[in-house]
């Protein structure tokens, strides 16, 4: 068997295309253009260029951006006054703070004191308590999760009654994905470094979620034949027939798993291009919110 691809480059596109419209729509009756702001601190390149794409996203769907950029040696206090200033300007609908932040930055009470109402990321502990409570909902769900379960939906693959295993246990990732799946009424186990006789473990998974940052662990064998695979992995490898010298791989295997799973996801080209669009359809709500 060879599984069917998840195409996430397109699910992303048509997600984007629908926040664009209702924008247009939006703005077209007169009401203000949703915005979002961004936060970075201190200098690491991927977090640059994460925040750099959120911007571009937002000027090709017709949104606004506000990026502020702080020193790597801004002060904690610092960081919750620029915070503070976006929660009271009604000019902005979401705030964004790229994580993660210097080491000496508190981020707990940095995300603790963004406005829930503007929480696009969804990673404030109101929401993300919310997530975690049954007959509860938050108002914003992180986007990358988000991204994860909407993939699964849109292919068609039933949540549940499945049983899901989650590789990786992070804030941003595992742990959200892992609420997710269990507010759809899947079986879920989360697994980490510690976990024994993993392979085991996740050949019990209709819906393998893998998130915990190594290159192709997951091995074909590990896969129950028919599962849906959602590799949220981004590893650089070596690959001297590429002109970079260097190509992206996932956490899972993808030439060993596609010839035994019924859906997977490709990196690049699954995961990756559905982040930024959930974070503009959570920026869209926000402005819903705010401005009904
Ligand atoms: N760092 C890695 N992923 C994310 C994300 O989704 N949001 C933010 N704010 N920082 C991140």
């Amino acid at each position: 068997m060879t599984a069917q691809i998840i195409d996430g480059k397109a699910i992303a596109k048509s997600v984007r295309d629908q926040v664009a419209a209702e924008v247009a729509r939006r703005t077209a009756a007169g009401k203000p253009q949703p915005t979002l702001a961004t936060v970075l601190v201190g200098d690491r390149p991927d977090s640059a260029a994460y925040v750099t794409s959120k911007q571009k996203a937002c000027a090709e769907l017709g949104m606004g951006s506000v990026s502020h950029h702080l020193p790597g040696d801004a002060s904690q206090q610092q960081v919750e006054a620029l915070v503070k200033s976006l929660n009271d300007d009604p000019k902005i609908n979401g705030i964004l703070v790229q994580l993660p932040m210097p080491g000496h930055i508190d981020e707990e009470r940095v995300l603790q004191l963004i406005n829930i109402e503007k929480d696009v990321d969804g990673f404030s502990p109101l929401n993300i308590g919310r997530l975690a409570q049954k007959g509860r909902e938050p108002l914003f769900v992180p986007c990358t999760p988000y991204g994860c379960i909407y993939l699964l939906e849109q292919s068609g693959v039933k949540i549940e009654g499945a049983n899901a295993v989650v590789l990786g246990r992070s804030n941003i990732v595992g742990m959200p994905a892992a609420l997710l799946l269990i507010g759809r009424n899947a079986t879920v186990t989360v697994c980490h470094s510690r976990t024994r006789d993993l392979p085991d473990v996740v050949r019990q998974a209709d819906i393998l979620i893998a998130a915990i940052g190594r290159t192709e662990m997951v091995r074909g064998d590990w896969i129950k034949p028919g599962a849906a695979v959602i590799d949220v992995g981004i590893n650089e490898i070596a690959d001297p027939t590429k002109k970079s010298g260097r190509r992206l791989v996932g956490d899972v295997n993808f030439a060993e798993a596609v010839e035994v799973a019924g859906h997977i996801t490709p990196v690049p080209g699954g995961v990756g291009p559905m982040t930024i669009a959930m974070l503009m359809k959570n920026t869209l709500h926000a402005a819903e919110i705010q401005n009904p």
